[in-house]
């Protein structure tokens, strides 16, 4: 059973800021770049749960807290935001976990924020995310050519920003 939870209080932190500071999790964000601390994951969170154009989830699958999704740069001019997502523990990865909760998350996009469109952006690598996006039917309508930087082994590649949206 999977649920998504918001977030209007500060939660415990040890499993996220460990979620965060893993390579493997991380590979396709720029998280990756920065290494977080119970502290700065603390201010993070104060500064989402007070910010207007977000709206942040946990993802919780029989109970256990497995991850985090947000409805983030909501614009309230343009009606869109933006969903973004991971599954810090990995023992769930594969397990339909991110599509359930991107498709609750939409419910309330749609239904509670009454945005007209809801995108996101992954990395072309990232074949995972882009399966959890169209198994929600969101439909890919951009390429950044060689928009973002990937570090792979000790060289320097770059990959295309894939961009999908999806409408009520
Ligand atoms: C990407 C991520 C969110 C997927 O979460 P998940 O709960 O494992 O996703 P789901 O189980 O709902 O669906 C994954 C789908 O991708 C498929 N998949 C996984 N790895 C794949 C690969 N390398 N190639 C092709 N398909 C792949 C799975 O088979 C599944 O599709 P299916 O249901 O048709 O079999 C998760 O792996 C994650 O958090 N990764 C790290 C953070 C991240 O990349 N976040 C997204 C940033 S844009």
């Amino acid at each position: 059973m999977i649920k998504i939870k918001l977030i209007n209080k500060i939660v415990n932190l040890n499993d996220w800021v460990k979620w965060l500071n893993d390579k493997e999790v991380t590979k396709y964000s720029e998280q990756r770049l920065k290494r977080h601390t119970h502290a700065s994951q603390k201010k993070f969170l104060n500064n989402k749960i007070k910010a207007k154009d977000s709206k942040i989830f946990q993802i919780f699958f029989n109970s256990n807290f497995v991850g985090i999704v947000e409805l983030g740069n909501i614009d309230k001019f343009h009606n869109t935001c933006e969903v973004m997502y991971f599954i810090g523990n990995k023992k769930y990865w594969g397990k339909g976990v991110a599509a359930s909760a991107i498709n609750l998350a939409l419910k309330y996009a749609f239904k509670k924020l009454k945005v007209y469109k809801v995108f996101a952006g992954t990395y072309k690598k990232n074949v995972a995310s882009q399966r959890v996006l169209t198994k929600n039917k969101f439909k890919l309508v951009g390429k950044m050519k060689n928009h973002l930087r990937v570090l792979k082994s000790s060289k320097k590649i770059r990959d295309d920003k894939l961009i999908y949206e999806k409408l009520k």
